[in-house]
């Protein structure tokens, strides 16, 4: 069941698209858009809304930016699909331009159309690159919907029911989720328990030997918007070097800007074997993309892997255009700024409100936690909360296996002005 309560669409709309559109998809609101530009959506009951959600954190500067649309536009008069038959320029230009803008010494490419996808390719060259088939992925992490990302993705039994078996030779270690620890442990007294887990693994399960890699999203998105401790994520990469374990960060939701720097990654000085981008890159345009260093994708032979739609001529233009806007207007600094506006001011929130148990984020990736007295999730309370919310023109979508966290990732155009708005219908709601 979608968690923000039906409204504002037309009967009309909502019948059509009932006898036509599959039920699997869950819509957040049932508002029927009728102009989205920068931060905002005007419905068609009339109403402006903030867009806090930033349409799951895809258009990280804003709907229907203008430079964007030109570029995607004057691509369109020439070439809007290749199919690998024909070389064209948008392509590589967007590969030069991501050899300079990821970590370490990531410089070649793979795009694909979505972030399952751009996983789905990660993994297959870690494991034909190392000739090695285990996968280590995280609990609570989210990979994606093809089998192999699902098979990777623990943020909830319920996205896995129904599909199993899933791909074998996968293996799951605790993410540090210390806020509310899988094994009861506490912050302060405990540092490397989830390690030790993960290490566990790797003496009874599976030899080190035969795992390809290990997945991890470097922030948890869907499965709460958690911020790792810095010496996890290093411990990790030098638990991987040591054993030839390739690592793959996922920063399908945490990339391009998000978090105040390019990459996620940059904020623990990981430097990953493969990186894996999607959402944010092309300002909603479909596009997505893995990369490593040319050593390593070079290990593939021609045809290993392949693609009719990924790297779209189009999609490649918005994409050079979002990176060109993201550097013209310094929106990492503005993203760096407005995420740590906003986390001083929720933090002030939950001092002035019960119920709301923990704020925590990097840039404009921030997770409110809401809590019952006895520390249990309160999914009902984030549920009014955001219905309040979208009454008063304010869009906010949840995560977490219990849904009970609001994200809080508006575009990274943000102004100080329009936080301190959503925040006080936020904190009225809250109320
Ligand atoms: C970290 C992460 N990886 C992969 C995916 C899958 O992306 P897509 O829905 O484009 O397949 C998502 C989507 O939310 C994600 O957040």
């Amino acid at each position: 069941m979608p968690a923000v309560k039906k409204k504002n669409m037309t009967e009309d709309l909502k019948e059509r698209g009932r006898k036509h559109i599959t039920p699997a998809l869950v819509f957040h609101t049932d508002i029927e858009v009728r102009k989205a530009y920068g931060i905002h959506v005007e419905g068609s009951d009339g109403k402006t809304y903030m867009d806090f959600s930033s349409g799951l954190a895809t258009v990280n500067i804003g709907h229907c930016p203008p430079e964007v649309l030109e570029a995607a536009k004057r691509q369109m008069d020439s070439l809007v699909h290749s199919g690998c038959i024909f070389r064209y320029s948008s392509e590589v230009e967007l590969a030069e331009r991501l050899s300079r803008i990821t970590p370490g010494s990531i410089d070649m490419f793979f795009f694909s159309n979505s972030g399952a996808e751009a996983v789905e390719g990660a993994v297959k060259l870690a494991r034909y690159a190392t000739g090695r088939q285990g996968v280590i992925s995280f609990i609570g992490g989210f990979h994606g919907r093809t089998m192999g990302a699902l098979s990777i993705t623990t943020s909830a039994a319920r996205y896995r029911q129904g599909f199993h078996p899933l791909v074998p030779c996968v293996y799951h270690a605790p993410y540090p989720y210390c806020f509310r620890c899988h094994m009861g442990l506490e912050r302060t007294t405990c540092a490397t328990d989830c390690l030790e887990y993960l290490e566990r693994i790797l003496r009874y399960q599976i030899t080190p030997e035969e795992v390809a890699c290990m997945v991890i999203e470097p922030v948890l998105g869907e499965g709460g918007y958690i911020v790792p401790p810095a010496d996890f994520i290093q411990k990790i990469r030098d638990l991987c070097s040591k054993h030839g374990i390739l690592l793959i960060a996922d920063e399908v939701q945490s990339g391009f800007g998000r978090t105040g720097k390019w990459f996620a990654s940059e904020h623990f000085g990981l430097e990953p074997d493969i990186i894996v981008m999607a959402k944010g890159i092309a300002s909603g345009f479909p596009l997505s993309a893995f990369g490593a260093s040319a050593a390593l994708m070079s290990k593939w032979s021609p045809g290993a892997h392949g693609t009719t739609f990924g790297g779209n001529p189009v999609s490649c233009a918005a994409a050079v255009a979002t990176i060109d806007k993201i550097e013209k207007d310094r929106l990492l600094e503005n993203a760096a700024a407005m995420g740590g506006y906003a986390i001083s001011r929720l933090l002030e929130i939950k001092n002035r409100n019960k119920g709301i148990g923990d704020v925590r984020g990097l840039g404009l990736m921030i997770g409110v936690e809401f809590i019952k007295n006895d520390g249990s999730a309160d999914k009902e309370r984030l549920e009014s909360v955001m219905n309040r919310c979208l009454d008063n023109g304010l869009v906010i979508i949840e995560c977490g296996i219990d849904k009970n966290i609001a994200r809080i990732m508006p575009p990274m155009i943000v102004t100080r002005q329009e936080i301190d708005k959503a925040l006080s219908i936020f904190e009225e709601a809250v109320r």
